[in-house]
């Protein structure tokens, strides 16, 4: 399903000391003091000697459900600490993915879960949205037809979307769950991307009996390589999933000490990533206004990456983006995210510091050049 070409050019990618990392939506800005204060101290004391608690350090787990939740969450609200969202997301798929589940997601998405949910039995249904009129979201008419018509069904619902950077108001949530009640749905309601949107709303709000919400530290925090995630859900769904929970002895200590940390000085932080990546997000469209054929799907993108669609350049986003690898600047592209859209956009990390993306932009128009004469020879 997903192309192997970017799983095996990893090591490549990452033995090039000056790639710019453009291309997983990770975060790139320079930590936060008191992050690499309590990643050192959690270093120079070993703390990683010991296993962390089965489902997390207490004290991150209710940090996270402050965040989350706010003040006010019910006493059968439970937080596990997983290693980085993904593994939430593959519990969840192992535990409620079994036939004649039918897993109801957009085209594009991000498309591992669909396939932790295949190997486990269950059908996956895709429902198109790459298309302005339908302000690449999810429509109910289709939602609807897919979760009458799946036995089982859920919804992995990806908001902010990774790749588009769409995301839902409260008020289409609201009616998202209503449909999601007629048909007795669960829903996955995947907030990688929360901290970038420009207002987030969670479908847990709505919906608490029957929504997982997961939860990832690598992009707002920018500790993609520690691995440290987490799920959000009420009991019973709680306890199910704890029965085949597999990081049992726990997750990886710096990254929870550093999540800790990332809690104080949350408010700041946010506002200062956001203002560079959106700042970045700025830069990119202003570039793509002076280039032919290029355009931003979704501006601003409610995530910490920008899509651009390439189809009226006559070059493919493959060559595009392999174009931009061999001047060590890695991007990704629709191939990653739709086995429909493959070649139709680019996506561009925002989570940077702003030079990468003036390099970028430097580049943009003669990486194109480049493209378009080798298809002419
Ligand atoms: C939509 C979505 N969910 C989950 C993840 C994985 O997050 P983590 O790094 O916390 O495992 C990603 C990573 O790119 C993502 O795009």
């Amino acid at each position: 399903m997903v192309n192997s070409d970017f799983l095996t050019n990893f090591d490549e990618i990452h033995s090039t000391e000056k790639m710019l990392w453009l291309g997983q939506n990770t975060n790139h800005l320079p930590a936060h003091p008191a992050v690499k204060e309590a990643l050192l101290k959690a270093v120079s004391n070993q703390t990683y000697n010991n296993y962390a608690p089965p489902q997390g350090y207490e004290e991150l787990r209710e940090l996270i459900l402050r965040d989350v939740v706010g003040e006010s969450s019910a006493p059968d609200t439970k937080v596990l600490i997983t290693d980085g969202a993904i593994d939430g997301l593959y519990l969840v798929c192992k535990r409620y993915g079994d036939a004649p589940t039918t897993l109801i997601t957009s085209d594009p998405t991000w498309v591992w879960p669909l396939n932790f949910a295949k190997n486990q039995g269950a059908n996956v249904r895709l429902l198109p949205i790459y298309d302005g009129s339908k302000d690449y979201k999810l429509q109910l008419s289709d939602l609807r037809e897919a979760l009458t018509q799946g036995s089982n069904p859920i919804l992995y619902l990806i908001d902010p979307l990774n790749p588009l950077g769409s995301s839902y108001t409260r008020d289409e949530l609201k009616k998202i769950a209503e449909v999601l009640e007629e048909t007795d749905a669960l829903v996955i309601h995947d907030c990688t991307y929360r901290d970038f949107a420009f207002d987030h709303h969670l479908m847990r709000d709505i919906l608490p009996k029957k929504t997982i919400t997961t939860y990832s530290f690598s992009k707002w925090l920018g500790i993609a390589g520690l691995r440290t995630g987490a799920i959000i859900a009420d009991t019973p769904i709680f306890e199910f999933l704890l029965q085949d929970q597999s990081n049992i002895l726990g997750s990886n200590v710096l990254g929870q000490r550093a999540a800790i940390a990332a809690f104080s000085v949350k408010e700041e932080w946010i506002d200062e990533v956001n203002t560079v990546q959106r700042g970045n997000q700025k830069m990119i469209a202003e570039v793509l206004q002076m280039v032919e054929g290029l355009h931003p799907v979704v501006y601003p993108s409610n995530g910490n990456f920008l899509a651009v669609d390439c189809q009226s350049t006559g070059v493919t986003a493959t060559a595009i983006a392999a174009e931009f690898l061999k001047r060590e600047i890695f991007i990704r592209t629709s191939n990653y995210h739709s086995e429909v859209l493959k070649e139709l956009f680019l996506k561009i990390s925002t989570t940077v510091p702003v030079s990468w993306v003036e390099r970028l932009c430097e580049e943009l128009p003669s990486v194109l050049s480049t493209c378009s004469e080798k298809d002419r020879k």
